[in-house]
């Protein structure tokens, strides 16, 4: 079952560009081949400068002279289309080059309509929902002059102390490579000359999301099958799918920093992978060669990173600086110059630069519109994730007196989450909004409680308790600020933060039923309040239209799909924790645990239990990866293979019946693992291997089928070589990593 093919046009057009760049007619100023272009101009290229400018009058006169004299390729930042048209048009009839821009931004998860964080999309295993998504951030994006976004962000993350998870697609190497790739189509359209199409980027290569202790820019040390087996494999996929563009990591990997990685960029990205685009670095990562002690100046990181294969340096200016004396010296050829130049001018070319440098958008026609502001919240009630659901509470009766409690039930701000640059708060629909809208003022009795998620100040509980107790039901609406989650947001303690857990232990004792919405741009340790919670769901940051979605959801207007895209841990502590781990020699396992209050005293040293687990905690997640509830139930039986033995290059059909066994309409996401017994470098315990989105009317059944190929086996070995090995293999079909029926075959 091979995830993704090469992209078939892309070298054919990479070569008719390099062909005819000198015949590509555009109006201001013939086009220029590489071999046209001076060293100066070349080397100009490869710079990508920052601005946040807004207006013309805000433009910095040393960025427009920098233009005027080709020293720079693309621009990053640009506050509106009018900035980017006036840079554009001394680009085009003022400079010596008379090469257009290209103007870029992190447009992560929307432009101005914001759809939930990735970490959310990837919850709702929904890869047409989140391509079309993608495609609504490239249309608004585009008629504000941005061609060229840095997403999608396809760092795995096992670890969720660790900030940028909310950015990520979570732990898994075939759900994010499914993203990537929806993504990317998004982004990109079907064609860059599209003028609604977008570069699309995929960053941050790589191994970023493995940064030690989960703290963002540290260190990363991953052995090299590890790294094609479980890093590598998104990055892949986004080759395949034809990204644009690809850009380093700020971390050093296995002791060598990500930007200049020789190995990892030319053996594996461009060598193994095919890659032909643009390689961007991240925001100074070059320049920060010098800090991480590889580099001893900057002369040294920009011939380290260019050796490496960079293409384009962002915001840092070492190759401008230096490249010339390196030509000079002979350290770096013309030739590799004009390698890179003519990558850079090919991305122009496709981008239809050349042919209509200017932005001629209708921000207004484009932006915010019904139909986006749609798709928004669709992809927020497919992210919505329903964890918890005793006796029933959910979804809530039409008439009941609801009380509305929390620092994020009407946080505009906040439940957009982190990196959404041009959102506006005031476009946000909350839940409070949402529940007004619902239920009407007298049925509504609404309390922040607290002042931000993170105050201790409980001055205001006696207040929220008051509107408690005037209701039916209690919904909670807590986790983290936007701010709380992303870049350089690492946290050491991930429960809820300031006195939430002070809070909902107090809404609790009120003794009506508690329902708990987490917004946050990770799962957080609930371990200590979990108990008293009748219903969670978790949000994540849902996006402009969050509100609705989620006042949906609650009152059965929607039904749950959401699955879990991380595993959920009970405490900060059992972190890193996913589920494709290896069995290690001593598998926990309930058998033989015993919990630490229940150790006799004086036990003896060896008389508790010699596995895999933690005394305190245990071995298991708080809830596992791929998990989720519905409001109905559903039952798997009867797993079926086509054959109980295939060969390497064999196939096997695998199927099983899926009921509702249920009263309401199920959505339910059918999760294929395997896992390989014996290998001669150990296995996981499971991997995800393909799934099925299936809908089923209360008490109806599907059978669901797969196809098993010998290559959906292969792995990484531990000479780094792709293959299948002959032995036993277990089999399941299941509603997440836990749970699912298991059948058993061999690979002969
Ligand atoms: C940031 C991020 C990167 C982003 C870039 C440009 O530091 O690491 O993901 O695309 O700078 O904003």
């Amino acid at each position: 079952m091979s995830l993704f093919r090469p992209h078939p046009l892309r070298s054919t057009l990479s070569a008719l560009f390099l062909g005819t760049i000198a015949g590509a007619a555009f109006a201001q100023a013939p086009a220029m081949s590489v071999g046209d272009l001076t060293i100066k101009h070349k080397i100009g290229q490869l710079q990508q400068s920052n601005t946040d400018a807004k207006t013309l009058a805000e433009i910095p006169e040393d960025l427009k002279a920098a233009i005027r004299a080709s020293r720079v390729g693309s621009i990053l930042n640009v506050g509106s289309p009018e900035v980017a048209n006036e840079l554009q048009r001394i680009a085009m009839t003022e400079s010596e080059a008379r090469i257009p821009l290209i103007f870029a931004r992190d447009v992560i998860h929307g432009y101005r309509t914001i759809m939930p964080t990735p970490l959310g999309q990837a919850a709702s295993w929904n890869a047409e929902l989140v391509q079309a998504g993608a495609r609504v951030a490239a249309v608004e994006a585009s008629s504000m002059g941005i061609r060229w976004t840095f997403a999608p962000m396809i760092d795995i993350s096992r670890d969720s102390r660790w900030g940028r998870i909310t950015e990520s697609f979570g732990e898994d190497p075939y759900l994010t490579s499914v993203m990537t790739v929806a993504s990317v189509r998004g982004y990109q359209g079907d064609s860059l000359k599209d003028p609604t199409s977008i570069a699309a980027t995929a960053k941050h290569f790589v191994g970023y999301g493995a940064a030690e202790g989960g703290r963002d820019y540290n260190v990363t040390y991953i052995p090299e099958p590890l790294l094609h087996n479980v890093y590598l494999p998104p990055f892949k996929a986004a080759v395949d799918a034809g990204v644009a563009t690809i850009m380093t990591a700020f971390n050093e990997l296995n002791g060598v920093p990500a930007s200049a990685h020789d190995y990892a960029i030319n053996t594996v990205l461009r060598g193994e992978f095919g890659f032909k685009g643009v390689i961007v670095s991240d925001w100074d990562s070059v320049l920060e060669l010098v800090y991480h002690g590889y580099a001893e100046d900057k002369k040294q990181a920009a011939l380290q990173a260019l050796k490496a294969g960079m293409d384009i340096e962002m915001v840092s200016t070492t190759m401008q600086e230096n490249l010339t004396a390196l030509l000079d010296g002979g350290q770096v050829t013309e030739a590799e110059l004009n390698a890179k130049v003519a990558r850079i001018l090919d991305l122009k070319h496709q981008l239809g630069l050349f042919e209509q440098p200017y932005t001629k958008g209708d921000p207004a026609k484009s932006i915010l519109t019904p139909e986006h502001k749609k798709l928004s919240e669709e992809l927020a009630l497919e992210s919505l994730v329903l964890l918890k659901n005793e006796k029933r509470t959910l979804p809530l009766a039409k008439n009941v007196k609801v009380a509305l409690i929390g620092p994020l039930a009407h946080a505009a701000h906040d439940q957009l989450g982190s990196w959404v640059l041009d959102a506006k708060k005031q476009d946000s629909v909350t839940v409070l909004d949402a529940f007004r809208q619902a239920v009407g003022e007298d049925k509504l009795f609404y309390s922040q409680a607290l002042y931000s998620s993170r105050s201790r100040d409980t001055k205001d509980f006696a207040q929220a308790l008051e509107q408690a107790n005037k209701a039916d039901v209690i919904v909670f609406v807590g986790g983290e600020e936007a701010v709380l989650s992303g870049e350089a947001h690492s946290r050491a303690d991930t429960r809820l933060p300031g006195a939430q857990e002070q809070l909902i232990r107090e809404l609790k004792k009120t003794g009506k039923p508690l329902v708990v919405v987490v917004m946050a741009g990770r799962p957080l340790a609930l371990n200590d309040v979990i108990d008293e919670m009748d219903a969670l769901v978790m949000a994540w940051h849902p996006g402009t239209m969050g509100g609705p979605a989620i006042v949906r959801l609650l009152r059965g207007d929607a039904e749950p799909v959401g699955r879990l895209p991380v595993t959920w841990p009970k405490v900060t502590g059992q972190m890193p924790i996913y589920y494709n781990h290896p069995s290690s020699g001593r598998p926990a396992s309930e058998g033989n645990f015993t919990q630490m209050d229940d150790f006799p005293l004086e036990a003896f040293q060896h008389s508790t239990g010699h596995k895999n687990h933690y005394i305190d905690i245990g071995f298991k997640p708080q809830f596992p990866f791929g998990y989720g509830l519905s409001y109905s139930s559903v039952q798997y039986s009867d797993i079926k293979l086509s054959k109980t033995a295939i060969g390497v290059d064999g196939e096997l059909k695998v199927s099983a019946k899926i009921t509702n066994t249920g009263s309401r309409p199920v959505t339910e996401t059918a999760q294929l693992y395997i896992r390989d017994l014996v290998a001669s470098s150990v296995r996981p315990v499971r991997e995800l291997k393909s799934y099925q989105r299936l809908t089923l009317k209360p008490r109806e059944s599907k059978r669901v089928t797969f196809t098993l190929r010998g290559e959906d086996l292969a792995y990484y070995n531990q000479k780094v070589e792709y293959v299948v090995e002959p032995g036993e293999f277990h089999v399941w079909i299941a509603p997440n990593a836990e749970e699912g029926l298991r059948a058993d075959f061999i690979v002969r």
